[in-house]
């Protein structure tokens, strides 16, 4: 199935997380709608894999190794970025620890919103311009159903917070949005998938299946794209109606 959102020739994405899941989802399919890529990783292996594969698409792709919690890995990477495939436009603001790790809850809530916002205005200083977006990869487990983890809940219900100020007061500038995946089958999911509590979440989703990366990576490069140009500050949930039974 050949999907087009109607991106221009010569558009640029950055992604986050690209090396794995639903980042490097979202760039193989940016890379066969034409869009050249900057993908991001702290994994130098997943990245590796990832650049291979647009390679294969015979993508425009340029690859930084960096951890977008360190300042100086996102000033050092969106100057090597612009500088080999010029204006970047979108970003995927997608890196984000899971939930099993245990982290520190003010640790991972500067982690995690603080990364995101360091990369959003590093993009955003290079000056985007026509049709620039910003996608965040939220999750319902920020603003529709509660993790176990008190970090992970409280930081993707923060996102969406973020996404709203954005929305209203940096529109001049760019538009931005969030995607809420429900369960997506990701290396990070696949053991909890399996578990006594993962499938009886299943049972509960209307459609019966997790989500792929796929499904999320398509509902975000909607959400960059032309056909959402009057799409601004929207929490997208895809869960398969997940939170409508809850
Ligand atoms: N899988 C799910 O069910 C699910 C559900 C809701 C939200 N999400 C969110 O989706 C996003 C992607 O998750 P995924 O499931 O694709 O996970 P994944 O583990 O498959 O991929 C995440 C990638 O991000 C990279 N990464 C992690 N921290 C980084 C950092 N500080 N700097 C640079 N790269 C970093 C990892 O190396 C990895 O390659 C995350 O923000 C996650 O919270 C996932």
């Amino acid at each position: 199935m050949a999907i087009d959102f109607g991106f221009p020739a010569g558009t640029a994405l950055l992604i986050t997380g690209a090396g794995s899941g639903i980042g490097k989802a979202t760039a193989l399919h940016a890379a066969r709608m034409g869009v050249a890529c900057s993908v991001w990783d702290i994994n130098p292996d997943g990245l590796g894999r990832t650049v291979a594969e647009l390679d294969a698409i015979g993508a425009r792709s340029h690859s930084v190794v960096a951890d977008v919690a360190d300042e100086e890995d996102v000033r050092r990477g969106i100057a090597e970025a612009t500088s080999e495939l010029g204006p970047i436009s979108l970003l995927h603001n997608n890196a984000g620890p899971p939930s099993s790790v245990p982290l520190a809850f003010d640790e991972a809530i500067v982690m995690s919103i603080g990364s995101v916002r360091r990369m959003t205005e590093a993009w955003a200083a290079t000056g985007p311009g026509e049709g620039a977006a910003m996608v965040v990869t939220s999750s319902v487990a920020g603003n529709l159903v509660g993790t176990e983890s008190d970090w992970y809940s409280a930081s993707k219900a923060a996102l969406a917070g973020y996404v709203r100020h954005l929305s209203a007061h940096r529109a001049h500038e760019f538009r931005s949005n969030a995607v809420a995946p429900g369960m997506t089958l990701t290396p990070r999911l696949e053991q909890f998938a399996a578990s006594d509590m993962g499938r009886r979440i299943l049972d509960r989703i209307p459609l019966h299946r997790m989500a792929s990366a796929d499904d999320i990576a398509l509902a975000t490069l909607f959400l960059l794209s032309p056909a959402a140009s009057y799409i601004n500050g929207v929490l997208l949930p895809v869960d398969g109606g997940w939170t409508t039974t809850q």
